[in-house]
């Protein structure tokens, strides 16, 4: 797969998932642009990758990155200062805010012919657990891997090759790309 110098945006690009797709699509020759939140966090990312600081949260520094870069061709949102799963009734409202999966089959209407497709991972081995005792995350892994048909919770790398795909893919719009080793089978 080659992206031959087109250039991919990755909000969320010094972490996890987003760091995983920033080195597959370098791997695949795109131009990258990946965003942080600190200069420490930039720091992290790999030589010839362009860093942007961002706080999503703030909509007018996402409004002056979107005015400032020059064309972007691929446009990949993985920040996210939380995981979160559950019942609709135990989700706050910011979690409630990643309903992107809704959101982007309406994109794709919307914006045709450009394509909008989401990623959906199952439970993947990133810093977002970093948090956790190293014993409770460890047992977490192993029961969710004793669950899943695949035998093992997601690499980073699991997810940025299902991004990879829905980028260079020029008939996959619309579409929820399930990476998650089997487990909405096992639920
Ligand atoms: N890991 C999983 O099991 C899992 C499962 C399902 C869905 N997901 C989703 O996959 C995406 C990536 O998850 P991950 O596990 O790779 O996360 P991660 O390792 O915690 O990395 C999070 C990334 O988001 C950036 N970020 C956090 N808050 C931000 C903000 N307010 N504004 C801008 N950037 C912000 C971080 O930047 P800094 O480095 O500057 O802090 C970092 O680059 C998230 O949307 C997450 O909800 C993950």
């Amino acid at each position: 797969m080659t992206l031959d110098g087109q250039h991919v945006l990755i909000v969320g690009g010094t972490r996890g998932i987003g760091r995983a797709t920033v080195a597959a699509a370098r791997a695949a020759d795109a131009r990258v642009t990946a965003t942080g939140r600190s200069a420490a966090s930039l720091a992290r990312l790999p030589d010839g990758v362009a860093g942007r600081m961002l706080d999503y949260t703030d909509p007018a520094a996402v409004a002056a990155l979107a005015e400032t870069l020059d064309g972007v061709d691929h446009l990949v949102l993985s920040a996210s200062d939380a995981v979160a799963w559950g019942p609709f009734a135990d989700l706050g409202e910011p979690a409630l805010r990643a309903a992107l999966e809704a959101m982007a089959r309406v994109l794709a209407v919307e914006l045709a012919p450009r394509r909008v497709n989401t990623v959906s991972p199952g439970l993947t081995a990133t810093e977002a657990y970093a948090g956790l005792p190293d014993a409770a995350r460890a047992a977490m892994f192993a029961a969710t891997a004793a669950r899943l048909p695949a035998g093992r919770v997601g690499a980073p790398d699991d997810i940025a090759q299902a991004i990879l795909l829905a980028i260079a893919n020029p008939f996959l719009t619309g579409a929820t790309l399930d990476v998650d080793g089997g487990a909405h089978l096992a639920r």
